[in-house]
């Protein structure tokens, strides 16, 4: 089986790197917890999702946020946000419901098809559930867009405190 890239590059599961341990040949094979605030605490800029895991078809993600990303949709995915810290406000048409606002422990999904954006007033860690086919901005190509190869690269993380 293979997924399509943002690229439209197909790649085989046995390809996809451990970002955390390259020397692994998938995400799904951990060795050992990794923690998600510790994972957000390592990210050194805003709005640019890295992958900690992979269940099934589906990508384990963190991001720390701050101020807005653009109104965007995806077609076949939902997206799961689940805030750590801060607050994170999912913005969604009057007839959709309106903004909603989600605060650390909380969890929502936005299902596909459904047009949204998403702010923080203030620093904001988030972890996201997402198909390993999500595109980050939907159909639309926006300046803090990250490609897929993108969330995939390494991320240094202090090791454990002996
Ligand atoms: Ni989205």
């Amino acid at each position: 089986m293979t997924l399509s890239t943002q690229a439209g590059r197909p790649v085989p599961y046995s390809d996809l790197g451990d970002p955390l341990n390259p020397a692994r040949s998938k995400l799904e094979s951990m060795e050992r917890p990794i923690s998600l605030a510790g994972a957000c605490a390592a990210l050194t800029e805003f709005w640019s999702p890295r992958v900690l895991a992979r269940v099934n078809d589906q990508y384990v993600k963190v991001a720390r946020v701050q101020g807005e990303f653009p109104w965007h949709t995806h077609d076949a995915e939902d997206e799961l946000f689940l805030v750590l810290r801060g607050a994170l406000t999912i913005g969604r048409a009057a007839v959709d419901g309106g903004p909603v606002t989600l605060y650390p422990g909380e969890v929502f999904v936005v299902p596909k098809g459904l047009r949204h954006n998403t702010s923080a007033v203030e620093e904001t860690w988030i972890a996201l559930v997402e198909t390993v086919t999500t595109l980050h901005s939907g159909s639309e190509r926006t300046g803090l867009t990250r490609s897929l190869d993108e969330q995939l690269r390494s991320l240094e993380m202090p090791g454990p405190v002996k």
